[in-house]
């Protein structure tokens, strides 16, 4: 497995490589993001796995300082399993740039759910992933489905940018508990981990009430974020959009997504759950 830094190192790696699927990160891996290579190595000759922790999709008081940095030990794991390369580049390497005086603005969708509480988030990941994509030239690239807003931006970016590259979902993985994987998990202490779960049983308990016909989905909206609030969450928000667009959800139709955002302490979760109508 080659560990490459620079952005010529890596063009000339791709240009004698056969087709290549690409799983971009943040790094600090958990069994999700090996799931994300797994399902990559399906797809394509090679694997190459980005590790970059990237300023431009964290606001101001977010935890881009504290975010755990753990090459070697990303690293380790990614040679188990069978990676060709991990492209870590450094932060001058990719905004050589005091300021990114170029970015992707992604539409409206930027602004809602996670967007409403994450001013620019989306803008910065927009933007990284469309430096790497370039960078990297995958034919495919896997997202989890966990991030499912950034997934729809993602969607939406290749499609209106004409990136040609097949972008390949992947479920959420999930402790035993049902808890999300995620990185900032680690963020939580022993009451608050006990009490995480609770998140997705009530994204679960409101897939029941749909898929056993309720329409009434600000109520359902509403009795969850309630349950969440008495349990000691603050909640950014619980709601049910349309799985493919997110537009809010309305009847009739057929796919919905139920997203939610919420606070346990000072760690921010999020979690969704798809849903079909009766
Ligand atoms: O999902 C993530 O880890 C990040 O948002 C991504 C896609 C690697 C861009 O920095």
């Amino acid at each position: 497995m080659h560990i490459i830094h620079t952005i010529q190192a890596l063009r000339e790696w791709r240009k004698t490589a056969g087709s290549v699927a690409f799983v971009p990160t943040m790094g600090n891996l958990h069994e999700g993001h090996l799931a994300l290579v797994r399902e990559a190595k399906k797809h394509a000759d090679n694997v190459v796995v980005s590790i970059f922790v990237n300023r431009l999709q964290f606001g101001q008081g977010e935890d881009f300082d504290q975010y755990p940095r753990t090459l070697q030990q990303d690293a380790d794991k990614l040679a188990d399993e069978g990676v060709a390369v991990v492209f870590a580049p450094d932060e001058k390497e990719l905004y050589p740039n005091v300021e990114q005086r170029y970015n992707v603005e992604p539409p409206y969708l930027q602004n809602e759910l996670c967007g409403k509480f994450r001013p620019g988030h989306f803008r910065g990941v927009a933007t990284v992933v469309s430096k790497l994509f370039n960078i990297v030239a995958p034919d495919a690239a896997c997202f989890g489905k966990k991030d499912y807003q950034q997934l729809a931006i993602i969607k939406g970016l290749v499609e209106d940018l004409n990136f040609n590259i097949k972008i390949i979902p992947v479920d959420t993985g999930r402790a035993a508990d049902g808890l999300a994987l995620s990185s900032r998990n680690q963020y939580l202490s022993d009451s608050e981990r006990a009490e995480a779960p609770r998140l997705y049983r009530e994204l679960q308990k409101a897939a029941a009430s749909i898929s056993a016909g309720s329409t009434d989905y600000a109520g359902i909206e509403e009795q969850a974020a309630a349950a969440l609030v008495a349990a000691g969450w603050s909640v950014d928000y619980f709601e049910i959009r349309h799985a493919e667009n997110l537009a809010v959800a309305r009847q009739g139709d057929k796919k919905l997504v139920i997203l939610a955002a919420a606070r346990l302490g000072k760690t921010r979760l999020i979690d969704n759950l798809e849903v079909s109508t009766v």
